[in-house]
């Protein structure tokens, strides 16, 4: 198959039934506005939350969601609707209609298409977090993706039910950026997503490290782990193998990832290195640069002296451990940097110490929310200079670092 210009493609749109499907009108027009034309099929469900004349006022052709209507049949039978599309794309897809789509289900209009096509499908989850993360919906997500259909999103944050988290439908604006890559695609097959890392091993740290002083005193730091998580989910979603070393955090495993649960520097060390071989590393913890140098087998009473003192000894620097090795260095190396000031400066000195391909830099001075927040504004530092990414989700930055790794992967034997 030719790539096919936005302007010029044929979208079959199927609209599931959530809350996000208000979302979705607003993705038909996007469409339209860049030429593309759009078929909408909805679900009864879709239809307790838009109107097909909305959604069939947008795209300017009548909106289908019967199977059995004479009349509709008679002007495009379904199994024509399901190939007559250059791409069929699921808007929101709700957890139901992921589970029915994964048993081949054929029991609606929607799923009927679903299982008739030929083309290639997009589909962007939207759903409450819990059913989200249920191991049920996991499994289908995983079973989807070996199917060779190609996911964008779900984005992490409020959602409409009250509750936190991943589940809500990606933006209109990056659907539409992921229909673009995906009408970009040359090749017949469906596997156009979930393959550029296929057949790599990549290893992610991420979260604090803790220290320990005594049995129930440590030193801490505010990583929360969202990032190196959402990398270590993203390389997943990209075809990977992914072995995940980290930290005590509260966020949850990412699904199809190996985790490997340390405490501190030292076990994350050794938890890397049993790990490699590996295409690429990715050093996404916040790794505590100092431990007491003699832990108290017993809690450090206080006492007629007053205040202990700590007396701190360096941590092993992981990340340039791993990319100064002789043997096992993987092909692509990836550091961060958390600075307070100087960002550029000190990451650029810490790219050329450290020996990484790729340093990710970010603030974490005051009034950020780098630490703990779900948005993140990087510059990207090599040797070929520096690239400033915008303010994004932390989902956002995990799946452009991914691509980027498989773009120098791709460069290297
Ligand atoms: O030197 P600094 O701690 O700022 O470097 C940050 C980068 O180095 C991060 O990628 C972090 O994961 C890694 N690092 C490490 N081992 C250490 C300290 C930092 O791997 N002991």
């Amino acid at each position: 198959m030719t790539p096919i210009p936005i302007s010029a493609a044929r979208v079959l749109l199927i609209i599931g039934g959530g809350i996000a499907a208000y979302k979705s009108l607003e993705l038909i027009r996007r469409l339209r506005d860049q030429g593309a034309s759009v078929q909408v099929v909805m679900t009864a469900s879709a239809r307790e939350f838009i109107t097909p004349l909305s959604a069939s006022t947008l795209s300017g052709q009548p909106v289908r969601h019967d199977l059995f209507s004479l009349t509709d049949e008679a002007l495009i039978g379904h199994i024509e609707l399901s190939r007559s599309a250059d791409l069929v794309v699921v808007a929101p897809a709700t957890a139901n209609l992921l589970a029915r789509m994964t048993g081949g289900l054929a029991d609606d209009l929607a799923t009927t298409l679903l299982l008739a096509t030929d083309k290639r499908v997009l589909v962007a989850p939207a759903m409450n977090v819990r059913m989200w993360l249920h191991p049920a919906t996991q499994r289908n997500i995983d079973q989807l993706k070996a199917d060779g259909v190609a996911f964008v999103g779900p984005d992490e944050g409020p959602m409409a039910c009250g509750e936190y988290g991943p589940g809500r439908m990606a933006e209109p604006t990056a659907i539409v950026e992921a229909i673009e890559a995906a009408l970009a695609r040359p090749g017949d097959s469906q596997d156009f997503d979930g393959v550029a890392l296929s057949g790599r091993h990549v290893i992610v740290t991420s979260g604090p490290t803790y220290e320990p002083i005594d049995p129930v005193r440590f030193i801490g730091n505010r990583s929360s782990g969202r990032q190196g998580h959402a990398i270590a989910q993203a390389a997943v979603g990209a075809g990977a193998k992914v072995t995940l070393i980290t930290g005590p955090v509260a966020v949850p495993d990412p699904p199809g990832v190996t985790v490997v649960r340390v405490e501190t520097a030292r076990e994350m060390q050794a938890a890397v290195e049993a790990a490699l071989p590996a295409d690429a590393f990715i050093s996404a913890a916040a790794v505590a640069d100092w431990r007491v140098d003699r832990v108290e087998t017993e809690k450090i009473k206080k006492g007629e002296y007053g205040a202990p003192t700590l007396h701190l000894v360096e941590n092993p620097d992981i990340l340039a451990g791993v990319s100064k090795k002789t043997s096992q260095r993987p092909s692509v190396v990836i550091g961060f940097a958390a600075e307070t000031e100087q960002v550029v400066a000190h990451a650029k000195t810490k790219l050329r110490r450290k020996g990484c391909d790729l340093i990710i830099a970010n603030s974490v001075a005051k009034g950020t929310t780098t630490f703990g927040g779900d948005s993140n504004e990087v510059l990207v530092i090599s040797a070929d200079g520096i690239e400033s990414w915008p303010a994004m989700t932390k989902i956002s930055v995990a799946e452009r670092i991914v691509a980027r790794l498989a773009t120098e992967l791709a460069k290297r034997p």
